[in-house]
């Protein structure tokens, strides 16, 4: 074993409620509150809900699980963890492929938590109130294909991600999620309060519970898929990073099955705050992305002291954002700083200003933006869950798997279980999945 990668010196997270927060961080994000209600809406409501548990119990949280096990066995950055794990052999290059999709969906992810601010930052100085839909559905084509602005914003957010990661794991990243989970909690849970007493907000609670069934096609469940990977951060080494400075004293299973709880009922919490309202004010709830930065706007601009709850509703999406940017500019650091020997500023500022270059394309050119989304959700996350799985089970000797997880004391009674999932059930629901996205089961 190399010398410099012994990870003795090494940060890890130092309380449960930290590891918790940082990775339900990194999962709680604009997939929760932006995406999932529009996908929600377009596929079926309460059907999409349902199907959406069904994976993410039984292939996100295996995957979690494994993720999180192959970092903390290694104590290593996403990359380096391979190597530790399985010297000399290819698999490193899913560690490489992990990285590379931090970059990919830093880029664009970081756009449109330029927009949370510049919708906060209207929210605040009342410029969106009084307009109407069109004016709305304008102002919002008009920002996101504007160029300056929105790069002002990009810089903006990616200056608050460098200022936290540089602080390092606890001062920086444990601390932030620390505070900022619970505020975005409380902001939530208020204006879901909000939504759910304006008159007709019932119909909108209706919509979400009441399954519709004739929306899902065998393309739902891609979506569904897609959306379980990117909701929960999963397949590219996010979870695996946190997962190294988790304290052998957890049990992983617990870990992920609360940071997936979390995820979860957030994504069910913005739906309440949303569908009730959309449907209190007689609107659509299939206006796909434009649902939260132009339905959304509509509605607070016909509430009493609407900008408020606006402002409220923007800082809540900014902060998800943030908190699931910089899990991913951790991953990028970590490696830079284990494998790389940089100092931690170095990494944080080289591999912030690459991103940003990127970002600014998206910004550009939007087609650039919609492939780098697409291939992140469609095809590295799951490309990257489904080697993560398989190494897990082919690689990873089983008695070595189970006492990882049962490292923090206790049986695990549900290891054959876990196995199980691993083994057979996730790879083949990937698998299938894939087949059928690419037009090949007819
Ligand atoms: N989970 C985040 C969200 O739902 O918005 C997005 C994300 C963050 C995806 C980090 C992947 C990742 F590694």
């Amino acid at each position: 074993m190399q010398k410099k990668s012994s990870g003795l010196e090494r940060e890890s997270f130092s309380s449960r409620f930290g590891v918790i927060a940082a990775a339900a961080g990194s999962a709680v994000g604009l997939g929760n509150i932006w995406r999932f209600p529009y996908l929600l809406g377009e596929n079926g409501g309460a059907a999409f809900l349902l199907l959406y548990l069904f994976i993410a119990l039984l292939i996100g949280i295996p995957i979690m699980m494994s993720e999180m096990l192959i970092g903390r066995l290694s104590r290593k950055n996403v990359i380096g963890a391979f190597h530790f794990l399985t010297p000399g052999r290819p698999w490193f290059l899913v560690g490489v492929m992990g990285v590379g999709a931090a970059f990919v969906i830093m880029a664009f992810y970081s756009v449109v938590g330029a927009w949370t601010i510049e919708y906060f930052y209207a929210s605040m100085t009342r410029s969106l109130e009084g307009l109407s839909v069109e004016q709305l559905n304008d102002y919002y084509l008009h920002f996101t294909t504007d160029f300056y602005r929105p790069v002002l914003w990009t810089l903006l957010f990616m200056a608050l991600n460098v200022i936290i990661v540089m602080g390092g794991v606890k001062g920086g990243i444990e601390k932030y999620s620390k505070f900022l989970m619970p505020l975005l909690f409380v902001i939530i849970v208020f204006l879901m309060f909000r939504s759910l007493s304006l008159d007709g907000a019932w119909a909108g609670v209706e919509f979400l519970f009441k399954p519709d069934f004739s929306k899902m096609t065998a393309k739902t469940v891609m979506v569904a898929l897609g959306q379980v990977f990117f909701s929960m951060s999963i397949g590219m080494g996010v979870m695996a990073t946190y997962g190294s400075y988790i304290s052998k004293k957890e049990r992983l299973g617990n870990t992920a099955i609360s940071v997936t709880s979390v995820d979860t009922l957030v994504a069910v919490l913005s739906s309440l705050v949303i569908f009730p309202a959309v449907f209190a004010f007689g609107l659509k709830p299939d206006a796909g992305p434009g649902l939260v930065f132009v339905t959304l706007p509509n509605i607070f601009a016909k509430m009493g002291g609407g900008f408020l709850f606006a402002s409220l509703f923007f800082l809540l999406l900014s902060i998800a954002a943030l908190t699931s940017t910089f899990s991913l500019l951790e991953v990028v650091v970590a490696y830079f700083t284990e494998e790389l020997q940089m100092k931690r500023r170095v990494a944080t500022l080289v591999a912030a200003v690459v991103m940003t270059v990127m970002s600014v394309f998206c910004v550009k050119y939007a087609a650039f933006f919609s492939v780098l989304e697409f291939l992140s959700s469609n095809i590295l996350l799951p490309v990257g869950g489904m080697f993560i799985v398989l190494f897990v089970v082919w690689v990873l000797q089983r008695h070595v798997v189970k006492n990882e997880l049962e490292a923090g004391g206790n049986t695990m009674k549900f290891f054959p279980v876990f196995w199980w999932l691993i083994k057979f059930i996730a790879p083949l629901a990937i698998a299938l999945v894939f087949l059928n996205g690419l037009g090949w089961l007819g």
